[in-house]
C-alpha cells in the first residue's frame, strides 16, 4: 500500500479531469517555463501562426500532459493525444498527421519510445509540414502530402534518450522541476476546493512537504487523507489527522517511500555508503535500473540524499542523518 500511494505513475483515479488546471493562470509553479510559453503563445497568435514545436521533459507527475493541454487551450486549438509506443507503423503516424486541423496540437507522450522508422516521418512533418508516402505495389513511387501547420508537443521522462535530429527539431525545449512546498500547498488548496472538503493550512503544508515535490502524489495523498478524515466523521482535515494518515501510509517526513528507503539503506548497509554502480545497487534491492534512474534518483539527488559520481552512487551525510545511522568511517 505504501508503495502504491507514492507511485508516480498515473492510475485510474488520477484521471480526474476536474483537478487539471485548464489555463496558464490556474497552473501553479514552473514559473520560468510558464512565463516563456505565455510569451511564445501570445506572439504566435499575433502572427496568426501555429506555435513552434515544444518538448517537455522531467520526472513523472509534474504536469507535462497538463501543460500540453493548456498550450492547446491557450492557442484556441484542438489537441490530439497519442503515446509513442502505440504508433507502430509509419502509416499510423501519417493517418494521425493528415487528420489534424490547421493549428492543432499533436501531443506525443513518451516520445523517446518512438521507433526509428516512424520517427523519420516526423522530421519533414515538423520542418516543412509534409510527409512522403510510397504508393503503388508494382512500381512504387513516392508522393508528397502537404499537412496543415500544427504544433508537436512531445513529453518524455528521458530527454537524453531522444535522438539528436528529433531533439533539434523542437524550437522550445523545457524542463519541468519538482515543485517547492509553497507551490504544492497552493495545488493542495485548489484540490481541497475542487473536492469541496476543507483542510487546515498547517495540514496542507504538512501534506505538501511529504508529497515528493509532485502534484500527482499531492492529489493522491489528499484523497487518502480525506478517506481517513471521513472515516472518523471529521468535517475537515486537521494536521493531526494528516500526520496520522501519512504515518500509516508509511510516507516519511521527507516524503520518501519504501523504494527510496531501500535504495538509500542499500547503499549504506550493503556498500558501506558507496560508491556503488547503479546496476549492482538495483540488482541488490530488486528494482530496475531505469526505474531508479528516471523515477527515484531525481528526487533523492535534488534532496541531496545521494550523490552521483563517476565511481557510482554515494549516500550523503544527510541520508545517514535521516535514518539516524552513525557512519563507521569518515570519507
Ligand atoms: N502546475 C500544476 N498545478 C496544479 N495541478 C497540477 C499541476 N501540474 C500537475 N497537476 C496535477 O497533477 C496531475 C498529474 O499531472 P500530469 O498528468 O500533467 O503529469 P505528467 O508530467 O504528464 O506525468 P507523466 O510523466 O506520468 O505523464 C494532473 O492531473 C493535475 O491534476
Ligand atoms: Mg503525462
Amino acid at each position: 500500500m505504501a508503495e502504491d500511494v507514492l507511485d508516480t505513475k498515473a492510475h485510474r483515479e488520477d484521471d480526474e479531469e476536474s483537478l487539471r488546471p485548464a489555463s496558464f493562470d490556474e497552473y501553479v509553479g514552473q514559473n520560468d517555463l510558464k512565463e516563456n510559453l505565455r510569451i511564445f503563445v501570445s506572439a504566435a497568435k499575433k502572427r496568426d501562426e501555429s506555435l513552434d514545436h515544444v518538448l517537455l521533459y522531467g520526472p513523472p507527475g509534474l504536469g507535462k500532459t497538463t501543460m500540453a493541454m493548456i498550450i492547446a487551450h491557450e492557442m484556441g486549438a484542438g489537441i490530439k493525444i497519442v503515446t509513442a509506443p502505440a504508433i507502430d507503423k509509419t502509416g499510423d503516424l501519417v493517418a494521425i498527421l493528415t487528420s489534424l486541423s490547421p493549428g492543432d496540437v499533436l501531443f506525443i507522450d513518451e516520445i523517446h519510445r518512438l521507433n526509428k522508422v516512424v520517427e523519420e516521418v516526423l522530421y519533414p512533418a515538423m520542418e516543412d509540414y509534409c510527409v512522403d508516402v510510397m504508393i503503388g505495389k508494382e512500381t512504387p513511387r513516392s508522393v508528397r502530402i502537404d499537412l496543415p501547420p500544427f504544433t508537436l508537443v512531445g513529453a518524455t521522462t528521458r530527454a537524453g534518450d531522444l535522438s539528436a535530429p528529433l531533439r533539434d527539431r523542437f524550437g522550445i525545449v523545457s524542463k519541468l522541476d519538482y515543485y517547492n512546498d509553497e507551490d504544492l500547498t497552493k495545488i493542495i488548496s485548489r484540490t481541497s476546493r475542487v473536492y469541496d472538503f476543507a483542510m487546515d493550512d498547517d495540514a496542507k503544508y504538512e501534506l505538501a512537504r511529504r508529497s515528493r515535490g509532485t502534484p500527482r502524489i499531492a492529489n493522491r495523498l489528499f484523497r487518502r487523507v480525506r478517506d481517513f478524515a471521513q472515516f472518523y466523521d471529521d468535517d475537515h482535515i486537521s494536521l493531526a489527522r494528516t500526520q496520522e494518515a501519512l504515518d500509516r501510509l508509511k510516507v516519511d517526513n521527507l516524503g520518501l517511500d519504501d523504494v527510496d528507503r531501500r535504495y538509500l539503506l542499500g547503499i549504506i548497509n550493503r556498500y558501506g555508503g558507496g560508491p556503488v554502480g547503479l546496476d549492482a545497487l538495483a540488482a541488490s534491492i530488486g528494482e530496475e535500473s531505469v526505474t531508479l534512474e528516471d523515477v527515484y534518483e531525481p528526487y533523492l539527488l535534488q534532496k541531496g540524499l545521494v550523490k552521483r559520481t563517476h565511481r557510482g552512487r554515494i549516500a550523503t551525510q544527510l541520508a545517514y542523518d535521516h535514518f539516524h545511522i552513525t557512519r563507521e568511517f569518515e570519507e
